[in-house]
């Protein structure tokens, strides 16, 4: 019989060790008993959790969107699979599971994942039938999601999420499609932001047209793209060239400065920066902008120290927090490893 008491946590390659420092903390002071285990490149993390129910009440005490290296997430067990016969099994197995809502599958993003994919896709219309034929699944958002998560194709992982406190995508990837008029790939990764942290509903009142936005570390303007995209005036500060379409747009003002001594003559809506400096330096950044109400809103690019990089990361975002404390300002902050991010997180400011 496996354990149905372990969580499951997807990540980027070679941030294993992140999400078990991540999830362990949490665990810790939630006070589910249990242990984090990971394997090197695996882009999985397990916790087991040693008390029935902990990895339900570990979910339950935790928002998934305010996680910074989990990219998706599902409390449940590992499923050995024979080779033909797997519904089967997968439906005597699911006898333990409520009746679900949705049904995912997912890999994992390693190579194997992959190579994975397209059974899963051809396992997924059988399945489907099987499931709601038997009962085991019906059209309802509100119910847990079910989520199988292959190993390989003869390991799954047969977890439950529910669908308000688990990733918006598949494995937690978005599928963007890249926009070829955009000078650089880097375009994604703020169209990623907005996608995380801004509620669809809330696009056209927070990316309006007509808001103003300044970039620091602009060029070539991937990430200025998206502003204009949204008709957003752009002040776009870099000592590097921007691309000439882009000039060409009428919104962008040019402004070749240091984007760490740069400050707008009056408030804008937004401030995005994808400097590659000293995490430090640019979390100091970010309490200058957002404490002295130079922008209400941000997304800025932290890049990951060397060691220790959950610990990190907590401690600067904390200074943040402590920072705009201190000078009364309320912000929320959010923060996370997006999918276009890579030695780095993404964090989103908010003046409330
Ligand atoms: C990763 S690239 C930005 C890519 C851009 N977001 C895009 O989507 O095309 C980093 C940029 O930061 C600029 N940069 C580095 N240090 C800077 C500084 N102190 N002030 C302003 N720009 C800086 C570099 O010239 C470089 O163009």
């Amino acid at each position: 019989m496996p354990t149905m008491n372990s969580l499951l946590l997807h990540c980027r390659p070679g941030f294993e060790g992140e999400v078990c420092a991540e999830i362990g903390e949490h665990a810790g002071r939630l006070g589910v008993a249990g242990y984090a285990r990971a394997r090197p490149n695996s882009a999985h993390a397990e916790f087991v959790c040693s008390e029935p129910g902990g990895a339900e009440r570990l979910m339950h005490g935790l928002r998934f969107a305010g996680l910074i290296f989990p990219r998706q997430w599902a409390r449940g067990g590992f499923v050995e699979l024979p080779e033909s016969e797997r519904i089967g099994v997968l439906l005597e197995r699911l006898a333990d599971y409520p009746i679900c809502g949705s049904l995912w599958l997912e890999v994992l993003d390693s190579n194997e994942g992959k190579e994975l994919s397209t059974f899963c896709r051809k396992f997924e219309v059988p399945l489907r039938k099987a499931l709601l034929k038997a009962g085991r699944l019906l059209d309802d958002q509100r119910k847990p999601r079910l989520l199988l998560t292959f190993r390989s194709g003869r390991e799954v992982f047969l977890g439950l999420a529910e669908a308000d406190n688990s990733a918006a995508w598949p494995m937690g990837i978005p599928r963007l499609r890249f926009p070829r008029e955009a000078p650089s790939r880097s375009t994604l990764k703020l169209e990623e932001a907005w996608h995380q942290f801004i509620p669809r509903e809330a696009w056209d009142l927070r990316l309006a047209p007509g808001m103003t936005a300044v970039d620091l570390g602009a060029a070539p303007g991937g990430w200025t793209w998206q502003l204009v995209n949204r008709h957003m005036k752009v002040t776009a500060v870099d000592n590097g060239p921007m691309a000439p379409s882009l000039m060409d747009s009428g919104l962008v003002g040019h402004v070749r400065a240091d984007g760490f001594v740069f400050r707008p003559r009056r408030p804008v809506d937004w401030m995005v920066c994808d400097i590659v400096e000293k995490p430090a330096r640019t979390a100091a950044l970010i309490e200058t902008w957002l404490g002295e109400g130079l922008c209400r809103e941000a997304v800025v690019n932290l890049k990951l120290p060397m060691k220790q990089r959950y610990a990190e990361v907590r401690r600067l975002l904390e200074r943040i927090g402590d920072g705009l404390a201190a000078r009364g300002v309320k912000a929320s902050i959010a923060c996370r490893q997006l999918y276009h991010d890579r030695e780095e997180v993404t964090c989103h400011l908010r003046r409330l």
